[in-house]
């Protein structure tokens, strides 16, 4: 996939698969199937560091984990997210933020929110920094919006959101990511626009579909949102294997001859 895809996939009406991922061992199995393209979400302060929120991720832990990802997938599209307040201080500030993510292996950036970000996407995509926005439930505002809560339930907020998505269209952004809105209001910004909607949470009127890796492979235990389909009972499984291998080495049974060195 390159950026033009996006738009491509659109036009052919072919939805566009993403899913996140935060390492080289799962970027290398993705890399093996269809999908199409790996975002490695700063969801990574909760679902790998074990935080409430996706606020504790920096810049620095972004990088590492989006160089991880390229080294287990070396022709992946990827998508870094510029975390918490990291493209807020400025254009310079913004301009190293991606700039290490890009370094790092990163083709594209996403950030969170239209007010306050028009000129700093013009100025990455000016600058030569792919940008995705992401519209909706912007987790990275948990705390002003009260909680993990579906958006733009009421007319006033779904026309807001409609102008926030036609502002970072026209700002320059190749995508636009919209997260926990109603199907209804996820399809109109889908037909308004001509660059491609990729939702989580919005329904199925839209030109993609991203997930959480671990929610979609069910290895995370915690809360599931209603949105999450499991393909895989991944956490049955990861437990069955360990119980087996603890039995077995309980009973003394592993290793056995062909697993030693004579
Ligand atoms: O951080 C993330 O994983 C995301 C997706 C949920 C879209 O932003």
């Amino acid at each position: 996939m390159i950026v033009s895809d996006f738009a491509a996939r659109k036009r052919d009406g072919v939805p566009i698969s993403m899913v996140t991922c935060y390492d080289a061992w799962s970027a290398a199995l993705i890399a093996q199937t269809g999908i199409d393209c790996v975002l490695v979400g700063d969801s990574l302060a909760m679902v790998v560091y074990g935080h409430d929120t996706t606020l504790p991720a920096d810049v620095a832990t972004m990088a590492a984990h989006t160089a991880a990802v390229r080294r287990g997938a070396p022709d992946a599209f990827i998508i870094g997210d510029l975390p918490f307040l990291s493209y807020r201080r400025g254009l310079g500030e913004a301009v190293d933020a991606a700039g290490d993510l890009m370094r790092a292996g990163a083709q594209a950036v996403k950030l969170e929110g239209a007010a306050g970000n028009l000129e700093t996407v013009r100025h990455l995509v000016e600058s030569g920094v792919p940008v995705i926005g992401h519209l909706g439930l912007t987790p990275q505002s948990v705390h002003r919006l009260g909680g993990f809560r579906v958006q733009a339930r009421d007319d006033a907020a779904a026309a807001r959101l409609l102008d926030d998505a036609r502002d970072l269209e026209r700002a320059g952004c190749f995508a636009l990511v919209l997260e926990a809105v109603p199907s209804a209001v996820a399809a109109q910004v889908t037909a308004a626009l001509a660059i491609p909607t990729i939702g989580i949470g919005a329904g199925s009127r839209v030109d993609g579909q991203v997930l959480v890796l671990q929610d979609l492979l069910g290895v995370t235990t915690a809360f599931r949102p209603r949105f999450v389909r499991t393909w895989l009972d991944g956490a049955t499984l990861i437990r069955e294997a360990l119980d087996a291998y603890h039995r077995d080495v309980v009973a003394g049974t592993f290793p056995d001859d062909r697993e030693s060195y004579s």
